[in-house]
């Protein structure tokens, strides 16, 4: 969507002051030995207490409320019974719908004892992804992204997934453009324009290029040993920097 008045610019605030907080909480919250389910349910209960709901629960019918990604799971984890172990790589991504709005993000973060190889992942993740956003202006056009986010994930030493997109949102989870690609597409004309809302979520990773869908449906992970991160805000484009929706 396209937001220009104030309507629509303090409903995504709220929609988005929700989810930052839920994932702040969901990521404060974690400790050995409790299940994704678990986890899963204090998010859950946080956006029951903010009136807001689970997007990918009433959009796409998700079995859970929130997106939890474990190891050599890339996205789209199913909460459930499995335990979380000391030196989990844990990817927590929560989407909800606020009286009508609707906000995404993600974190991705390790538990102790910690591998220097991925906090360096991890941080490297979310520099890319504020690399991204504050390259961002109304008038530019949307293939920047993936340019942008590519060359800063390659500076770092690591490959984008490039099956795995940046979208449009705000009346819907996924609005258009619904693949905003992580990678440079020459052949995309459309521009970014003023007041624009989009997410913006690189996954970096150490070796896979692709994450593939298990047979569970949902999940989606790389078989490789490999090792991916994601980071992601919804954001407001505008003449100047990005107004960031989803901080804590
Ligand atoms: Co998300
Ligand atoms: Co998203």
């Amino acid at each position: 969507m396209t937001s220009d008045n104030a309507h629509d610019l303090q409903g995504l605030q709220a929609a988005g002051k929700v989810v930052g907080y839920t994932i702040a909480e969901m990521k404060r919250s974690v400790v050995p030995g409790m299940t994704t389910a678990e986890l899963d349910k204090i998010g859950e209960e946080l956006l029951e207490r903010f009136g807001a709901r689970s997007a990918p629960r009433v959009t796409y019918d998700f079995p859970g409320s929130t997106c939890i990604s474990i190891n050599d799971e890339v996205a789209h984890g199913i909460p459930g019974p499995k335990v979380i172990q000391p030196g989990d790589l844990i990817n927590i991504d929560v989407s909800a719908e606020l009286n009508g709005y609707y906000a995404d993000a993600g974190v991705s973060f390790q538990l102790p004892p910690y591998n220097e190889k991925l906090i360096h992942l991890c941080r490297s993740t979310e520099e890319t992804m504020m690399s991204v956003i504050n390259h961002l202006r109304a008038g530019m056009k949307v293939n920047e992204i993936g340019r942008v986010m590519e060359r800063e994930a390659g500076k770092r030493g690591y490959k984008v997934i490039r099956n795995l997109c940046s979208h449009g949102i705000g009346k819907a989870l996924h609005e258009k453009p619904f693949e905003i690609l992580p990678f440079y597409n020459p052949r995309v004309q459309t521009v970014l324009k003023e007041g624009q809302v989009i997410t913006v979520e690189p996954f970096l990773s150490t070796g896979a290029d692709f994450a593939e869908q298990q047979s569970d449906g949902w999940t989606l992970s790389v078989g490789d040993g490999s090792r991916v991160a994601q980071f992601e805000h919804t954001i407001i484009v505008t003449k100047g920097k990005p107004i960031i929706l989803t901080s804590a």
